[in-house]
């Protein structure tokens, strides 16, 4: 089909991330232009279930006033003043004190940055930053996992294991390490139970650090469930597990709960979902429910100690963002964790997940399903050619893409990570919602399934 005039001046003008850019010319975008609740609404009127939250990330959904309102009040008050050389304003400082009160384990101190990648990239410095105060220079090598994803600026994209990430880009940088990911479905050996699973996971970590020298490792990062890694739940001794090893070697945990923070998991982080207890957090999203783009790492103590031991020798904690804090985003994160508080969105979200989960894993009937996998209020389900086999289709038949296009045709947006379709709707989807999204889900995979079978795409 041509491309409209607004779809041609689009292309010729706007880069778009994550995006095929040959491709893309061709079939050109889908643009879209307001938004209800959990609906959004494209250009020409066809209206949407937004079945991904945007990025994972709007869960309050579209179209919240008293979020518009407080955002506007707040540019008539003070649009803007920063947080650098001795200066703050009210918005962040409660907004701290919120999130340290809300935290799962003793935050001593919050930094602001404007996304997911700018926390991860600061993760990585403060570590650094701290293991310099400490006098121990040498352990600064951070371990993440194949397929875990923590952003796309250059120390976070190193963090990302996806190759996508790294091709072409010289990355990752050195002193990134990628440990095995915990995908049973996918790296689970014959007959091995889950437990053994994990077992080994923990096992390629500590042979990674026994490896490397454990006084040149400094730190391990994991999201509680991969989000764009496919949505990726490990089994529950998996963390546990994990954090034996990191303990045993003075390895500092950072959770990466960009996509699991406020509510995803059912509970207000996600670390404590997954049974651990990590030493700092990283977190972004819903933190606004995206209505803002604001982040933060909440750090402990020591890692805050660090800082001033480093402000006395250089002058000054050489560290920021013009954004850090901006206090139009801390004010509207605020208001969103005050809505969160008092529409108990995360008890409701608890509460809606397993009718949310039933219809997920019914869908693992499918004959084009592999695996149906998720937690909360998170899942994907992951199409195949075999089902009995597990074979994958070949990248180049792009049959998640095919899946997705044909949702959207159904009047749901969903997302493909190669062949896993990942669904994540706002948390203020309400059960009638949920069956439409999942009808919707489930016409879209038999029309794919029609249209792979004509293929002949399926089979061992
Ligand atoms: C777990 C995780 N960490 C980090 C990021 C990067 O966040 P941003 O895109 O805001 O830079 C993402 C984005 O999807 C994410 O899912």
């Amino acid at each position: 089909m041509a491309l409209t005039n607004l779809q041609v001046r689009d292309v010729e003008t706007v880069l778009h991330p994550y995006t095929n850019q040959a491709t893309v010319r061709e079939t050109g975008t889908l643009i879209l232009e307001s938004g209800k609740g959990i609906h959004v609404t494209d250009v020409d009127g066809k209206s949407y279930i937004e079945g991904m939250s945007g990025l994972w990330c709007a869960s309050l959904g579209y179209g919240n006033q008293e979020l518009a309102e407080t955002a506007y009040e707040q540019m008539k008050k003070l649009s803007f003043t920063h947080l650098f050389g001795g200066k703050s304003h009210d918005p962040a400082i409660e907004l701290a004190e919120k999130l340290k009160e809300k935290a799962p384990v003793p935050i001593s101190k919050v930094f602001f940055t404007s996304s997911g990648s700018e926390a991860n990239d600061s993760q990585v410095k403060m570590i650094w930053y701290m293991n310099n105060a400490l006098g121990r220079p040498q352990k600064k090598k951070i371990i993440s996992r194949i397929k875990g994803y923590h952003g796309v600026t250059v120390a976070s994209a190193s963090l990302t294991g996806l190759p996508a990430n790294h091709i072409d880009f010289d990355l990752p940088i050195s002193g990134i390490l990628h440990t095995s990911c915990p995908h049973y479905y996918r790296f689970g050996k014959d007959g091995e139970t889950e437990e053994e699973f994990s077992s080994r996971m923990a096992q390629d970590l500590e042979d990674m650090i026994l490896r490397e020298g454990p006084d040149t490792v400094a730190a391990f990062i994991a999201e509680p469930v991969m989000g764009a890694g496919g949505v990726l739940v490990p089994p529950k001794d998996y963390f546990p597990k994990i954090m034996a090893v990191c303990n045993k070697y003075d390895v500092f945990m950072i959770s990466d709960e960009v996509i699991c923070g406020f509510g995803r998991l059912g509970e207000w982080f996600g670390s404590p979902a997954l049974g651990y207890k990590p030493h700092s957090i990283s977190i972004a999203k819903a933190l606004t429910s995206a209505y803002m783009p604001v982040g933060a790492i909440m750090i402990p103590e020591d890692m805050y100690q660090a800082t001033i031991v480093e402000s006395k020798k250089v002058g000054t904690f050489g560290h920021g963002f013009t954004y850090s804090g901006h206090p139009v985003g801390a004010a509207v994160a605020l208001k969103t964790l005050e809505i969160y508080e008092r529409e108990k969105i995360i008890e409701k979200a608890a509460a809606k997940s397993p009718q949310f989960q039933a219809h997920l894993k019914a869908l693992g009937d499918h004959p084009l399903v592999g695996e149906a996998r998720g937690l909360g209020m998170v899942g994907a389900i992951e199409v195949v050619a075999d089902k009995k086999t597990k074979k994958a289709f070949d990248p180049k038949s792009a049959v998640g893409a095919r899946a997705v296009k044909i949702a959207e045709e159904e009047g749901l947006i969903v997302r493909a990570m190669g062949d896993s379709i990942g669904i994540c709707p706002p948390l203020i989807i309400t059960p009638e919602e949920t069956d439409d999204l999942f009808d919707r889900l489930s016409r879209a995979l038999d029309k794919t399934l029609d249209w792979a079978t004509k293929e002949k795409l399926l089979g061992a």
